[in-house]
């Protein structure tokens, strides 16, 4: 994030880490996010994205359980209520007709329900430790083939770390820009 969003952020009292995807990064994911399609976003913080990915005609769940974490380092935000406040008033709309479909969860408590429909787009944006990592990928099973599967803030040690050991090796890698990495189902690298 650029030191003029962050100043911002913190003077309207927006907690930064848990801001997300923004200019170069921003406009680069939305030019490989489908349109009228149906998109999974794991971490939905603010729901900057998840509008956005709803601005352009797709159905999206959003998964976030706005629950308190004490690990700064992964990026995630510190007063989760007041988060979970703004993505409601936020979304407001798209969430009553149905645009959007929240799960109040964890990843992996909404896979456990998750009835199987198969997704266009997945934006992994969550708890960005190794572990949770193990977790989100388990999605990519309901992800089409040929689907493309985004990731945030890749340049974190134990996100990098994930991609490199298994994501690379079984997905084609499209492209990156800055801390967003792109990558297609069904593209197995030679
Ligand atoms: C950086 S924010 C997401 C920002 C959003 N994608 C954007 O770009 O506007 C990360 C979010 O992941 C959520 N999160 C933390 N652990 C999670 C988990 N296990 N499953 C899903 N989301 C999780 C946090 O509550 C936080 O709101």
């Amino acid at each position: 994030m650029k030191i003029r969003s962050w100043i911002k952020a913190k003077l309207i009292g927006i907690d930064f880490n848990a801001l997300g995807v923004a200019g170069v990064e921003l406009d680069f994911l939305m030019s490989h996010v489908p349109s009228n399609s149906l998109v999974m976003e794991i971490g939905c913080g603010y729901g900057q994205t998840t509008r956005r990915f709803a601005e352009k005609g797709n159905k999206v769940y959003a998964i976030d359980p706005f629950l308190p974490h004490k690990d700064s380092k992964l990026l995630m935000g510190e007063n989760p209520d007041k988060i979970k406040e703004k993505f409601f008033n936020h979304l407001c709309d798209e969430i009553l007709q149905e645009k959007v479909i929240f799960y109040n969860k964890t990843s992996e408590n909404a896979l456990k329900h998750y009835d199987g429909t198969k997704l266009d787009f997945i934006f992994i944006d969550g708890e960005h430790s190794y572990k949770a990592l193990e977790i989100d990928i388990k999605w990519l099973e309901h992800l089409k083939e040929g689907g493309l599967v985004a990731f945030h803030d890749c340049t974190l040690p134990e996100v990098n770390d994930f991609l490199v050991k298994h994501v690379f090796p079984k997905y084609e890698f499209i492209g990156s820009r800055e801390s967003t990495f792109i990558f297609r189902k069904g593209g197995r690298r030679k």
